[in-house]
């Protein structure tokens, strides 16, 4: 029987000969009603949940419970998951500490970065990175961002150094890289310590070497929501001996890499951020599952991208030419309300959530946040920096392009990459919905 050409049949079949996607086009001009106004979502069912873990994890744990060795200082877990995760980053020594942070701080404390001292770090990060620098009270010296790829400009960091500054802390945004190539330069050329926040991006490489092996230190964070997992939980990398010694000293209360429990000889200051055994050993089973993870992510995220940049006022973030591997712990684009009738970012976040695609904003301006300009205005700060600095510090650390950025960011989180490729096909989908009828919803 010969098949009626119904008209939703011809439009898919001209549209599949000139080549676009027939079921991208049917989700578009379906004239489907978006769910916010009462259709049917795209997504009924959830996608992929994190963490994933199953009995290797248990038996991990249980290893380490009926051992009764929970410390690093008695138990193996930790240094085989130092010498593990060297190996896999590419780098001579590896630190475990107890989260990003610690890593973070542990870097700059090693380094000898203090009182009198400015860091230089982007804006378009998580507050983590700013606080380390207040607390070594040193002053943050934001440098803006490049709108499309999200990361810090290194064309604008130069112009922001001066005698003080002893540290570029450069960021690896949401598992995309920053441009290796040009900071490293300018950090050769201005002889200045590169801490290399790897803390979103796991496994993400740059001209086929992993991130985080590149800087004087490399640090990455194992909390609950990153690639790779222990709830908590960070390290430090690096190749210099004496810089990793030191590093040791610091985050083991001042005590140095010797194995007597008993030996209270004290060389440098120090803290407490010791990893413990079981976090160690939910990680060591975590890494068998990240290679294959990563490519799933790498692989969606690139097929997401190829089906977003083709929607006006979607712009997915760039990826700069020496960035071999997006480990995509956020799927980031940018959003133009202009492109969607107008439709605010807030009620274009709502109908994608209602649509089954959870989404969210992202950073707001790290540079604006007031607590910094409060503890810049502290006693101590007044004591060490002249008042014309401080009172500079704002306009100097002005960062037009981020505070527009912060305004157009759209997040995906790294769990909704791990799914079939259709989860794509479906996020796509209910963008181009949202899309068609976005005047009506503008007036909903
Ligand atoms: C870029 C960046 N740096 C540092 C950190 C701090 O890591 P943690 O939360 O493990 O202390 C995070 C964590 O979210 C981060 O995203």
């Amino acid at each position: 029987m010969a098949e009626k050409l119904t008209r939703r049949r011809y439009m898919l079949t001209a549209v599949s000969a000139l080549g676009a996607s027939a079921k991208a086009f049917a989700g578009t001009v379906g004239g489907k009603k978006p769910a916010l106004l009462g259709g049917k979502p795209v997504r009924s069912q959830p996608f992929p949940t994190w963490p994933v873990f199953d009995s290797s994890e248990e038996k991990a744990l249980n290893t380490v419970l009926w051992s009764g060795r929970w410390f690093r200082g008695r138990g193996k877990q930790v240094d085989r998951f130092e010498a593990a995760y060297a190996k896999l980053i590419g780098t001579k020594h590896c630190l475990a500490t107890a989260n990003g942070t610690s890593a973070l701080f542990t870097s700059l404390s090693a380094l000898g970065v203090g009182p009198g001292d400015e860091v230089i770090l982007p804006p378009y990060t998580f507050v983590a990175c700013v606080n380390v620098i207040l607390l070594c009270h040193a002053v943050p010296v934001f440098v803006d961002t490049d709108r499309e790829t999200f990361q810090i400009d290194a064309g604008k960091i130069e112009a922001a150094i001066t005698d003080r500054t002893r540290a570029i802390m450069p960021v690896h945004l949401g598992g995309n890289t920053f441009d290796v190539d040009a900071v490293l330069a300018i950090a050769r050329k201005h002889k200045l310590a590169v801490v290399e926040d790897s803390c979103q991006a796991h496994m993400a490489e740059w001209k086929g070497r992993r991130t985080g092996s590149f800087g004087t230190t490399g640090c990455f964070s194992f909390q609950a929501s990153k690639n790779l997992n222990s709830g908590e939980g960070g390290a430090l990398l690096t190749d210099d001996d004496e810089l990793a010694e030191r590093a040791y000293t610091f985050h083991n209360n001042s005590r140095g890499k010797v194995r007597h429990s008993y030996d209270f000889s004290y060389s440098y200051r120090g803290t407490n951020v010791r990893m413990t055994e079981f976090q160690a050993a939910l990680l060591m089973a975590q890494m068998k599952r990240l290679e294959a993870q990563t490519g799933r992510r790498s692989e969606n995220g690139a097929y997401l991208t190829s089906l977003l940049r083709e929607i006006p006022g979607i712009a997915p973030a760039r990826e700069y030419e020496g960035c071999t591997r997006n480990a995509y712990h956020l799927y980031m684009f940018r959003y133009d309300k202009d492109r969607f009738a107008g439709l605010p970012r807030a009620k274009f976040l709502k109908a994608l959530a209602a649509e089954g695609v959870p989404a969210s904003k992202g950073y707001s301006p790290l540079n604006k946040e007031p607590f910094i300009k409060e503890t810049l205005q502290s006693r101590g700060y007044r004591v060490i920096y002249p008042e014309r600095e401080l009172a500079e510090w704002e306009e100097r650390t002005a960062c037009p392009e981020n505070d527009r950025l912060c305004t157009e960011a759209v997040w995906l989180t790294q769990n909704m990459l791990l799914g079939p490729r259709s989860d794509m096909d479906q996020i796509a989908e209910a963008i181009r919905k949202i899309q068609a009828h976005a005047a009506e919803l503008v007036k909903a």
